[in-house]
């Protein structure tokens, strides 16, 4: 797919398919009045005979005649008072939705002059264009690396995004935009791919893929004789289970100055969750392939930063393992000693994410980060709590969890903060380690983050549960490629002036 910005005048750049908007109630965006015009006044035609009703993302196509388009696409922006950034996303997507199948080779999308209102600058052309740059990836994704027949190739090649300024903030953001989409892709194709072939170590050459293809990328990998030599017995005794060994996977972005502190990602990279000895109902257990979401949203954001390289330092760190069940396997009952010194016992083996994430916690101190924030499908209970809309945020500082709401928001990648009081704590207590590694059913969420707060005292800390987020059910089965989105915004807010 090629897609591209044009500040040509629209009503005489050719394409098979013209993308416009109009209200239902309001003013007409600029360029579909011109539209309107260059078409002898068809579109108003159309509104008035019912045929356009411009009700919030409704499409109709209709076939041109002795024009430079071969058809028209109308897509309803509905009512002036409406049109909020989600509105804005709503519409273009469904544009691209009808487009994508359709017979046009080509298309011109005239939607960034529609007038959206927001608080901030997020109404202005480039946050407009950044975000179509993003849904244009999203919305063009697929993934077929394992069907043999091929679905036949979409007609779809081109996309020219209109815009009245091309200059440099409309390329930038155009450019960041599709660079999002590009890095939510690559965190859906690693989601995707079955866990016979995206295992720990397999996850680790992907990091070594990135480090050889990009130059500001820096990849080490620690595997398991490393782990024990450190002292990283939680991860291991997640990965003894299985044939496929742990690694722990380090992955530098190097853009700001020397001296500034870096943004730590940590993602949970469980490449098949099976629950281990404590074994999970068979229902659905194939979804447990996205237990490696969490880490596949570090690696899309990492491509994002090596495409764009922003003035900012971030180190990444994905703890992949396989929860598996053999004769190695680590039982309920099991205590271990973590990389931090303390001690847990296992009384679930299907809470693994966290004794993964422990271990990373506790190594990343030594990065002195200016903020660390870990991604994981980590509870069910999440799902319960926030449904697929929100992932759960937790944090031991307001003002970083504040931020990570903010971007949420933003973006539409949005999070919902729930409480790390210390009353919670005391629900991991154990009466032969320092601690357990399950706390009950009540408030799951908050007291596997409990757990994980115990690693990450020294440090500003966020925790994203992404157990409901990170991919789709059903028939439409699927990565999403959340919470890139959420991270990119809130690390190019960090970036140096
Ligand atoms: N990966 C799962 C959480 C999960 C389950 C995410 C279903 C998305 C859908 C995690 O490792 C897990 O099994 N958590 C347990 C924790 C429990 C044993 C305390 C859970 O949520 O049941
Ligand atoms: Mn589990
Ligand atoms: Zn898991």
């Amino acid at each position: 797919m090629n897609f591209s910005l044009t500040s040509k005048a629209i009503e005489t750049t050719k394409a098979d398919c013209l993308v416009i908007g109009v209200p239902e109630k309001g003013k007409w965006a600029d360029s579909a009045t011109a539209v309107d015009a260059a078409l002898g006044g068809l579109v108003k035609r159309l509104q008035g005979a019912g045929d356009i009703t411009g009700k919030l993302a409704s499409t109709g196509v209709f076939p041109l005649q002795d024009a430079p388009w071969a058809r028209l696409l109308v897509v309803g922006t509905g009512k002036d008072a409406e049109r909020t950034p989600a509105a804005f996303r709503k519409l273009v997507t469904a544009a691209l939705a009808t487009l994508k199948d359709g017979p046009s080779k080509s298309a011109l999308l005239a939607l960034a002059d529609t007038p959206v209102s927001a608080a901030d600058d997020l109404g202005s052309e480039p946050a407009l264009l950044q975000v179509t740059g993003r849904l244009l990836e999203e919305q063009f994704y697929t993934f077929t690396d394992f069907k043999s027949d091929k679905p036949d190739a979409r007609k779809l090649t081109k996309v020219a995004v209109a815009c009245g300024d091309a200059g440099k903030a409309s390329k930038a953001a155009f450019q960041l935009g599709l660079a999002t989409g590009q890095g939510m892709n690559y965190a859906r194709d690693l989601g995707n791919t079955p866990p016979n072939v995206c295992n720990p170590v397999w996850l680790a050459h992907q990091a070594e893929r990135m480090a050889k293809d990009y130059d500001c990328i820096k990849t080490d990998v620690i595997d398991e004789k490393q782990m024990a030599k450190l002292g990283m017995n939680t991860i291991l005794a997640v990965g003894k289970g299985s044939t496929e060994p742990p690694r722990l996977i380090v992955m530098e972005y190097r853009g700001g100055k020397a001296k500034d502190k870096p943004y730590v990602l940590v993602g949970k990279g469980i490449t098949f969750d099976t629950g281990g000895i404590s074994l999970k109902p068979g229902e659905a257990m194939d979804e447990m392939k996205y237990d490696m979401g969490g880490s596949a949203s570090v690696f899309g954001t990492m491509k994002v930063l090596a495409e764009t390289r922003p003035a900012i330092n971030v180190v990444a760190v994905v703890a992949a393992a396989e929860n598996m069940p053999d004769g190695g396997a680590a039982r309920p009952g099991d205590i271990v000693t973590t990389l931090s010194g303390m001690t847990v016992e296992i009384l679930n083996t299907d809470a693994e994410g966290r004794l993964v994430l422990c271990d990373a916690l506790t190594y990343v101190k030594q990065f002195d980060p200016a903020a660390v924030v870990d991604m994981a499908t980590l509870t069910g209970a999440c799902i319960i709590a926030l449904g697929h809309h929100a992932s759960g945020l937790l944090s031991n500082n307001d003002e970083l969890a504040n931020e990570l709401l903010a971007a949420g928001e933003r973006t539409g990648d949005r999070a919902w903060r729930l409480p790390l009081w210390d009353d919670y704590q005391s629900q991991l207590d154990s009466n032969f380690a320092d601690m357990a590694n399950i706390g009950g059913r009540p408030a799951g969420t908050i007291t596997a983050a409990c757990f994980l707060s115990r690693f990450a005292k020294d440090y500003r800390w966020a925790h994203l549960d992404i157990a409901g987020t990170a991919w789709v059910s059903g028939k439409a089965k699927g990565a999403t490629g959340r919470p890139v989105p959420l991270l990119v915004d809130y690390l190019m807010s960090h970036v140096r002036k």
